[in-house]
C-alpha cells in the first residue's frame, strides 16, 4: 500500500515537473498552477487550516507539507504538542531577546535587523517556516498588557523598527508573520471588541508599521487581529484586508488569522483569510475539519455559494511561500544558542535600558563602593517563560543580582533582600521591609529592581500584568513597592531604582526620593549582565522612551475621553491621532518624561542646521559632537511641525531618527533626510493623502521636547 501511494506521488510529482525535495522555484507559477488544478477541493482546503496547534495542514498525496509556525516575538517558543502543552524535551531552550519595546527603545535600526536576524536562524534551526511576530500594534494606552511586545506609540519608530526586524527575520528563509491588523490596542475584550476609527487616523497612526512591513521588508505573511473594526473581525475585514492590504498595498503574502479569529466562512472565504489557525483548548479531540475553513467551505463551494477560484488565489498564496521558504538556499548551517544571538541580546539590552535620572550618583565606581544592597523581587525573577504565548525557554537567563554577582565577584559585598512579593493581595509586606531596611542601614549603595511581572498564576484568570488576554487597572507600583523604595531612601540616600515592565509606573509618589532611575523593560537573558554595565559604567548608556511616561494612565488620551477599554464591547478611538506625544505635545500637558527621552553619561551638542530640498525630499545636515569624556551614543530625532496649520495635525510629528555613536570630544556632521511625500496628511474630507502648502519647521532635538536646532522649508 506505501509502495502504491509513493508511486503516485512520484508520478504526479513528475507531472508537474517538481519532486519534494526539489521542489519548485518561486517563479514559476505554471508549475503552481499545475499542483493547484491536480489537487481535488478537499485537498485545496486542507492548507487553508490548522492541523496542529502551529502547524497548518498540507497535502501527503503530493508532498506538501504544512506551514510551521512559531510564537513569538522575542524568540522561538519552546515545542509543544497539538494541545499547547509544552513539550519535555531539552533541545528546544534558545536565545531570549530583550521583548519588542526594549528593541525600540534602542532607536537603532540596524540592530532591528541583528535581531531579527536571530529570530529568523533559530526559527530556522527549529525548523519553523514563519516566526510570529513582531508585533507593531500601537501603544495607545499604558495599560494594555501586551504593549510589552510592541514598539512605540509612534508609527514611525514603529515601522522602522519593525522592518529592520522583518528583513533580519526573512534574510534567514523564514517568513515573519507581522501582527495584529490592525487596531488591536488592548486585551481586554480581544476577541469581541468593535473599534471605531477614523480614516485619518487609521491611515496616519495605525496602518504605517503594517504598511512599510509591507512595501519596505516584502513581510511575507500577516496576522489579523481578534477584534472587529468597524464591525467586522479583523482578520475577514472586506475592508482591511481586500481593499488596503491587497488592492491598495499590494500585498500578495499570507494572511494568517490570529488563534481562532475566524468567526464566519463565507467571509473567510471572501475576505481574505488564507490560513485559519487556532486550537479550541475546550475540545477533547480536536475536529480540524469543523473550522471554519475546512468542510462548511468546501460545501459552500460545492453548493456553488462560493467560486472556487476564490480558494485557488489562497492555495496559491500558500504554495508560494512554501516555495519561497523550503528553497531557500542558507549558506551557512541554521543553529541556536550560538554566543553572537546571546551577544545580540546583550547589545539589545544595554541600548534599550533607558535612564530617566541621575542625581550624579552613576555610574557607580567600583573601588570607592564595599557593600551594596539589592532588594526587590524583580533582581531575582526570570521572565522569559510568562506573558502569554509570547513565552520563551530561555537557554539561560541572566537575572540583575545574577549580573552584579558576574560583574562584580568577590571585589565588593553584595546582599540581597527580597523586599516584596507579588500576590494578588497586593499588599506590603512589612517583615521583608524591615529585613530591607536593617541591610540597606549598612550598605554604601542600594539597588532597587521592581516594577511589574508578567502574571501571577493563571493568566487567563485575568491574573496578569504584562501579558495577554489582560490589561492593567492602573500603572500604580504594586506590592508595596512605593513604600518601600521611600522606606529605603529615609535609611540610605544613595538609592538607585530600575523600574522592570512593558510599560511606565506611576513616579510621583517616589521618584523624589530615588537618586537615579532606570526603565529596562524586560531585557531578556542578558538583561542581568546588560544592567550592571550600565550601573559601573561599562556601557554609556543610549536607550530613549518609545512612549510617553506620565504619571498616571488617566493622563492619556484615551483614558481622558472615556474610551479605554471601551463599552458593551464598543471603543471608538475619539481621540483620533492625538496618540502619545502627539497629545501631550499639542495640548501642552507635561509628562513625566516625555517621547524620545533618555540619559546619557556624556553630553552632546547639536550644532548648524542646513536645510534644502529637491522634488522629493528636504536633506538636513547638522553637527553632532560629544562634548563629554566618554564614548557614547546619542539618538538624533528630527520632528516637525506645521505652521499655522489649517487641518487636523498633531503639533509635532517624529519623521526622522538615527542613532550616532560618538567618541569623547568628537563630532560628526550627520545627514538625514525626510521624504516631502511623508509630511502629508491624510483628510478624512477628500479621503486622500494631501500636502498642506505653507511653512514647515524642522525641529531637531533628542526628545520630543528637547529641541536644540531649527529651521523652516517651504512647500
Ligand atoms: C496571540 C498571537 C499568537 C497566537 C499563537 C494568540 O493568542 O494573540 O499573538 O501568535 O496566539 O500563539
Amino acid at each position: 500500500m506505501k509502495l502504491i501511494k509513493l508511486l503516485l506521488k512520484i508520478l504526479i510529482l513528475t507531472m508537474v515537473g517538481c519532486t519534494s525535495n526539489k521542489s519548485i522555484d518561486t517563479n514559476r507559477e505554471q508549475d503552481i498552477d499545475n499542483l493547484i488544478s491536480s489537487m481535488t477541493l478537499k485537498e485545496k482546503m486542507n492548507l487553508l487550516h490548522a492541523s496542529g496547534s502551529f502547524q497548518s495542514g498540507g497535502i501527503e498525496r503530493l508532498g506538501i507539507e504544512g506551514l510551521i509556525m512559531s510564537d513569538g516575538p522575542h524568540g522561538i517558543r519552546h515545542e509543544n504538542g497539538n494541545d499547547y502543552v509544552k513539550d519535555s524535551i531539552d533541545t528546544d531552550s534558545v536565545t531570549y531577546l530583550p521583548t519588542g519595546i526594549t528593541l525600540s527603545s534602542t532607536w537603532n535600526k540596524e540592530l532591528g535587523e541583528e535581531f531579527g536576524k536571530v529570530l529568523g536562524a533559530e526559527a530556522k534551526a527549529r525548523g519553523k517556516d514563519i516566526i510570529l511576530g513582531p508585533g507593531v500594534n500601537i501603544i495607545r494606552s499604558p495599560l494594555c498588557g501586551r504593549n510589552f511586545e510592541y514598539l512605540s506609540e509612534d508609527p514611525h519608530l514603529s515601522a522602522k523598527m519593525g522592518v529592520g526586524y522583518i528583513k533580519g527575520v526573512q534574510s534567514q528563509g523564514v517568513s515573519a508573520c507581522v501582527k495584529h491588523y490592525v487596531a488591536n490596542n488592548q486585551e481586554v475584550n480581544r476577541g469581541t471588541v468593535n473599534v471605531n476609527v477614523d480614516e485619518q487616523t487609521l491611515r496616519e497612526i495605525y496602518l504605517p508599521a503594517f504598511k512599510a512591513a509591507i512595501e519596505e521588508a516584502n513581510a511575507y505573511s500577516i496576522m489579523g487581529a481578534y477584534n472587529r473594526f468597524r464591525s467586522e473581525f479583523c482578520s475577514h475585514n472586506d475592508y482591511l484586508v481586500n481593499e488596503i492590504l491587497r488592492k491598495e498595498m499590494g500585498f500578495d503574502g499570507l494572511m494568517i488569522s490570529d488563534w481562532g479569529a475566524v468567526h464566519d466562512t463565507k467571509q473567510a472565504l471572501e475576505n481574505g483569510t488564507d490560513i485559519e489557525m487556532g486550537t479550541d483548548l475546550k475540545m477533547d479531540i480536536i475536529d480540524y475539519n469543523k473550522f471554519y475553513l475546512a468542510d462548511s467551505a468546501i460545501a459552500m463551494v460545492e453548493n456553488g455559494l462560493i467560486d472556487e477560484a476564490l480558494v485557488d488565489d489562497k492555495v496559491r498564496r500558500i504554495l508560494k511561500l512554501v516555495f519561497k521558504i523550503r528553497d531557500f538556499k542558507r549558506t551557512e548551517e541554521a543553529k541556536t544558542n550560538l554566543p553572537q544571538h546571546q551577544q545580540v541580546a546583550l547589545q539589545v539590552a544595554e541600548e534599550g535600558i533607558v535612564l530617566l535620572k541621575n542625581e550624579e550618583i552613576l555610574p557607580l565606581r567600583k573601588a570607592s563602593i564595599k557593600k551594596i544592597l539589592v532588594v526587590g523581587d524583580n533582581a531575582t525573577r526570570k521572565h522569559a517563560e510568562e506573558g502569554g504565548s509570547s513565552q520563551v525557554k530561555a537557554l539561560y537567563e541572566v537575572t540583575p543580582l545574577q549580573g552584579l554577582n558576574n560583574y562584580l565577584g568577590d571585589d565588593v559585598s553584595i546582599d540581597y533582600a527580597q523586599g516584596y512579593i507579588p500576590t494578588l493581595e497586593n499588599k506590603a509586606n512589612e517583615q521583608l521591609i524591615l529585613e530591607a531596611l536593617n541591610k540597606a542601614e549598612l550598605a554604601d549603595v542600594v539597588i532597587y529592581v521592581g516594577g511589574w511581572i508578567h502574571n501571577i498564576g493563571d493568566m487567563w484568570k485575568g491574573k496578569a500584568y504584562d501579558c495577554e488576554a489582560g490589561d492593567k487597572a492602573n500603572i500604580d507600583l504594586l506590592f508595596g513597592q512605593q513604600e518601600l523604595i521611600n522606606r529605603l531612601a529615609e535609611v540610605n540616600g544613595n538609592l538607585v531604582v530600575t523600574i522592570v515592565g512593558g510599560s511606565n509606573v506611576s513616579m510621583s509618589g517616589w521618584m523624589d526620593n530615588a537618586k537615579a532611575i532606570l526603565h529596562a523593560w524586560y531585557p531578556g537573558m542578558e538583561g542581568g549582565t546588560a544592567l550592571s554595565n550600565i550601573l559601573f559604567g561599562e556601557v554609556c548608556p543610549s536607550g530613549k522612551l518609545p512612549m510617553t511616561f506620565a504619571d498616571s494612565h488617566e493622563e492619556y488620551p484615551a483614558h481622558v475621553i472615556g474610551e479605554f477599554p471601551g463599552e458593551n464591547d464598543e471603543v471608538t478611538y475619539n481621540e483620533g491621532i492625538l496618540v502619545g506625544y502627539r497629545y501631550f505635545d499639542t495640548k501642552h500637558i507635561e509628562p513625566v518624561f516625555p517621547f524620545g527621552f533618555g540619559l546619557s553619561y556624556t553630553t552632546f551638542s547639536f550644532q548648524d542646521l542646513q536645510l534644502n530640498k529637491n522634488q522629493d525630499n528636504i536633506r538636513l545636515n547638522f553637527i553632532l559632537e560629544n562634548t563629554g569624556s566618554i564614548d557614547g551614543a546619542e539618538v538624533v530625532q528630527v520632528y516637525v511641525h506645521k505652521k499655522d496649520t489649517k487641518v487636523n495635525r498633531a503639533t509635532k510629528e517624529l519623521k526622522a531618527f538615527d542613532k550616532i555613536k560618538l567618541t569623547a570630544n568628537s563630532k560628526q556632521q550627520v545627514n538625514m533626510q525626510i521624504p516631502i511625500s511623508d509630511l502629508q496628511y491624510f483628510s478624512n474630507e477628500s479621503n486622500r493623502w494631501e500636502l498642506e502648502p505653507g511653512e514647515y519647521e524642522i525641529l531637531v532635538g533628542n526628545s520630543s521636547r528637547d529641541i536644540f536646532l531649527k529651521g523652516t522649508i517651504a512647500l
